[in-house]
């Protein structure tokens, strides 16, 4: 899968493992930084990532912040982007099977590293289940349609 991944410099050290997790597992991972520990702003790697979905270049997206708070919340922004802010397997994957989530934030300060793995691998392996949940997203996107949201 091509995956586009970014994170502030609270998040940097679990990024660097997630990234090395997915490259190990066969994905392609588009870095987008931030790139060492140095203070950051966390809006501009959300938008950087979240944009490369919203465009269609990458078909998902990976946000590590302190608690994965800021990131979701710029990465909704965007049009067609569904970010899920997840601190468990199972919000995980349910956030793939009901709600087709294309961009996963996590946090930092809150995971373990191990935990934090696993969510990821969860989140890339677990798939839509489509049907009255392919309604529901149709539902958002067109909320999206009709401006009630911010989109572009
Ligand atoms: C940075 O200190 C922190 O505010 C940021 O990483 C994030 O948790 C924001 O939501």
């Amino acid at each position: 899968m091509n995956i586009s991944i970014g994170c502030d410099h609270a998040g940097f050290e679990l990024k660097e493992s997630v990234k090395k997790f997915l490259i190990d597992t066969g994905h392609m991972i588009h870095d987008e930084g931030t790139f060492d520990k140095e203070s950051t702003d966390y809006p501009d790697f959300a938008a950087s990532v979240a944009r490369t979905v919203s465009e269609g270049q990458s078909e998902r997206g990976i946000l590590i912040c302190g608690t994965g708070i800021g990131m979701s919340i710029v990465a909704n922004k965007l049009a067609r982007v569904r970010a899920a802010l997840c601190h468990s397997v199972e919000t995980a994957s349910l956030s793939r099977q009901h709600n087709d989530s294309n961009v996963l934030a996590i946090g930092a300060r809150i995971l373990e590293t191990d935990l934090a793995l696993a969510i990821v691998q969860a989140w890339v392996e677990t798939k839509f289940d489509g049907g009255r949940h392919q309604e529901r997203i149709e539902k958002i996107q067109s909320l999206e349609n009709e401006g009630v949201t911010k989109s572009e």
